[in-house]
């Protein structure tokens, strides 16, 4: 049996540069999460954050490689990736807006649970129990975000800021991903929204999934992170524990110092 220390991060990204025209908002940046992990990525606005996790999925074109579990996976397209569970959500919410809240949870299922044309046609029963079992699943997810039942035949619109944003992360997790990117969870929410937010990122690392998670709330990232790297002007300033980067005086300097 392989020791923990031996088994390569489940993902690692090693060099990841991107640029916008003449601008660089990302430059050789390396990191990794390992099984069990929370990375924390705090840094300023327009740091490159975003442009990071927009970079390892493949989303823009960029310099560096991405390893899922050790095995290469830089020239995977997003839709591959999130197959092989790389999965994030975005700074903005994006949900299908004419869809309850069921439907949107449904539709991110619903890869692994329809059923062929010709199972559809030939044995209707068949597609109805594939169904039911479908909306089955989606309610669990949904009840394990803590989004509350009179919710689920409502539009996203409809729903409270503060499920939104839950809702992001549970569409994004689906039947479990084997690494989550969170990018500002707690963006435009607070009181006992933080709470639960809180709740919800600790039961996922407990159970299992590893989580990178960009965030401007200090008091959140400092909680729940193991590891933490700043990013400053799309170059890797420090990394550490949070103990560590609170301390780091580069850190205090340019961002802890002043950050909202
Ligand atoms: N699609 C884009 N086109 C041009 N510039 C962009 C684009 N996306 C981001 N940028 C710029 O790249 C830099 C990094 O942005 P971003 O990764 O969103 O930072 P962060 O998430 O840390 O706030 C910023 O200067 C931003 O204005
Ligand atoms: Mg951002």
């Amino acid at each position: 049996m392989m020791a923990a220390q031996q088994k390569p991060p489940i993902l690692r990204v090693e060099g990841l540069g991107v640029r916008y025209g003449a601008l660089t908002a990302l430059a050789e940046m390396s990191w990794s999460v390992r099984d069990g992990e929370i990375l924390g990525i705090i840094g300023p606005n327009g740091a490159g954050k975003s442009s990071c996790f927009a970079a390892l999925t493949n989303s823009v074109s960029h310099a560096g490689d991405v390893y899922l579990a050790g095995e290469a996976v830089s020239s995977l397209a997003t839709n591959e990736l999130a197959k092989r569970g790389v999965r994030r959500t975005f700074q903005q919410n994006s949900f299908f807006g004419e869809l309850t809240v069921l439907e949107n949870m449904l539709s991110v299922l619903v890869g692994n649970h329809s059923a062929s044309l010709a199972t559809s046609v030939f044995m209707p029963w068949r597609q109805m129990a594939i169904r039911e079992r479908g909306i089955a699943i989606a309610e669990a997810v949904l009840e394990r975000f803590g989004i509350p039942l009179t919710y689920y035949d409502r539009l996203p619109g409809e729903i409270p800021y503060g499920a939104q944003r839950l809702l992001s992360i549970a569409l994004a997790y689906g039947e479990g991903p084997r690494v989550l990117l969170l990018d500002e969870p707690a963006a435009g929410i607070g009181g006992t929204d933080m709470q639960h937010l809180l709740d919800v990122l600790l039961d996922l690392k407990r159970t299992g999934t590893p989580l990178v998670v960009i965030e401007h709330h200090m008091d959140l990232i400092m909680t729940i992170a193991d590891r933490i790297v700043v990013i400053e002007t799309g170059r890797l300033l420090a990394e550490g524990t949070p103990a560590e980067i609170q301390a780091n005086p580069a850190v205090l300097d340019a961002y802890l110092g002043h950050a909202e």
